[in-house]
């Protein structure tokens, strides 16, 4: 697949590029939650390459799933504040997305300069694709870049009706997003071990189909394993699991149960407290009280067995109750056991919960590609026609 993307060559001196990012992250007590190899840090590396360059950069984001409506818990200020601090300049927000308050904005816009518009999600026209949004979207710039390969999946205005309205580039992130992913699909390397982790099954299944058969080796942890384990009729305790996964699960076993590997030993608490007392157990001794927050020693010895031996890892989703610190030692090693083997191996990581997982491993930047993509990067692995990035196809 080859995307339109902007040259260096090309002369941006003055041109509002209208460009649309992934910004959304957690909001905290009013602070946008993104690391340094978060989504806003990695936008503000290609808003400074169009800075220097001259162009006026007008930002689009969603943020939440506000559903059409103004809702205050999403506005974009936090998001526009993380960006002032990385690119050490003001960046100013529109109160709307096409209304009066934008158009003032840009036309106020010098050189360099960089603003956001209102999260696009509180127009009812973005999740409706509409050709009124784009067509006002695209008078307030002169090209369009759309850089957030996780929203490439969704058929929303400032993703997929814009690019009919203005010439449109893959902006230089989701480029390599979509040239990494498609080497892992269609030039795997073996041994492939694919790393599921999570929750849902639902989200897990389509990629679960399209790479399992190429895939010398699965293996699961994290929530995701809990409905392997209910489809074996195992005891489970009170761990989360995805209760209606669990059908798909005994037919993924049914399917390629030589490959699927499954935690043999666990971590349980009686509570997700950071502070509730531990015990490693066979998944043989799980008691009802018990909750799995983690994968167990053997366990891990073994998966990293397997990830030394890989020549392509993907992973995605984290393999222990991540939200507390003391449950997410077993991510902790996987993400260091894959980043591990990126001189040697093609390492793909993904999703939104996993980013935090790599950061505070300390191993981000050290991986072939960490996606900025969930469910989008789910969807790509999958093989489906993705309608943001189809419409930036040479
Ligand atoms: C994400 O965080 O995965 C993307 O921003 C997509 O969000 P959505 O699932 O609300 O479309």
């Amino acid at each position: 697949m080859r995307l339109r993307t902007l040259r260096n060559g090309v002369n941006l001196s003055g041109k509002r590029v209208l460009l649309r990012i992934d910004a959304n992250v957690p909001i905290a007590k009013g602070k946008a939650a993104d690391g340094p190899h978060g989504k806003i840090a990695r936008a503000a590396v290609d808003i400074e390459w169009l800075r220097q360059r001259g162009a006026k950069v007008i930002v689009m984001t969603h943020l939440g799933r506000p559903g059409g409506k103004r809702v205050p818990a999403y506005s974009v200020r936090p998001v526009a504040k993380r960006l002032s601090g990385l690119l050490v300049t003001e960046v100013r927000v529109a109160h709307d997305i096409v209304g009066p308050s934008a158009r003032r904005l840009v036309r106020q816009m010098k050189n360099g300069d960089v603003i956001m518009l209102e999260n696009v999600r509180f127009d009812p026209g973005e999740e409706r694709n509409s050709t009124a949004l784009a067509d006002a979207l695209s008078q307030l710039g002169d090209i369009y870049m759309n850089d957030a390969f996780a929203v490439s999946h969704r058929a929303h205005a400032s993703v997929d009706a814009i690019t009919s309205e203005l010439t449109s580039y893959a902006g230089p992130q989701l480029a390599t997003e979509v040239e990494v992913l498609e080497r892992v699909m269609r030039h795997p390397k073996h041994p492939f071990v694919l790393v599921m982790g999570g929750l849902k099954m639902k989200d897990k299944l389509p990629v679960l189909r399209s790479l399992a058969p190429e895939a010398d080796r699965v293996i699961v942890g994290g929530a995701l394993a809990h409905a392997f384990f209910a489809a074996q009729e195992r005891e489970i305790g009170r761990s989360a699991y995805d209760q209606n996964g669990v059908a798909d699960a005994r037919k993924i076993l049914g399917e390629w149960g030589g490959k699927i590997w499954l935690p043999t030993d666990v971590v349980v608490a009686k509570s997700l407290r950071k502070d509730a007392s531990r015990r490693t157990v066979a998944v043989e001794d799980i008691r009802k009280t018990d909750r799995v927050v983690d994968v167990g020693p053997e366990t891990l010895r073994r998966y990293k067995e397997e990830i030394q031996r890989a020549k392509m890892v993907v992973w995605n989703g984290p393999f222990g109750y991540c939200e507390r610190e003391p449950f997410c030692a077993g991510s902790f090693e996987i993400a260091r056991a894959i980043a591990s083997r990126t001189r040697s191996a093609v390492t793909v990581v993904g999703g939104g919960d996993t980013i935090p997982v790599v950061e505070a491993a300390g191993v981000a930047d050290r991986f072939t590609l960490l996606s900025t993509g969930g469910g989008a990067m789910l969807e790509f692995l999958a093989g489906e026609k993705m309608p943001g990035i189809k419409a930036l196809e040479v």
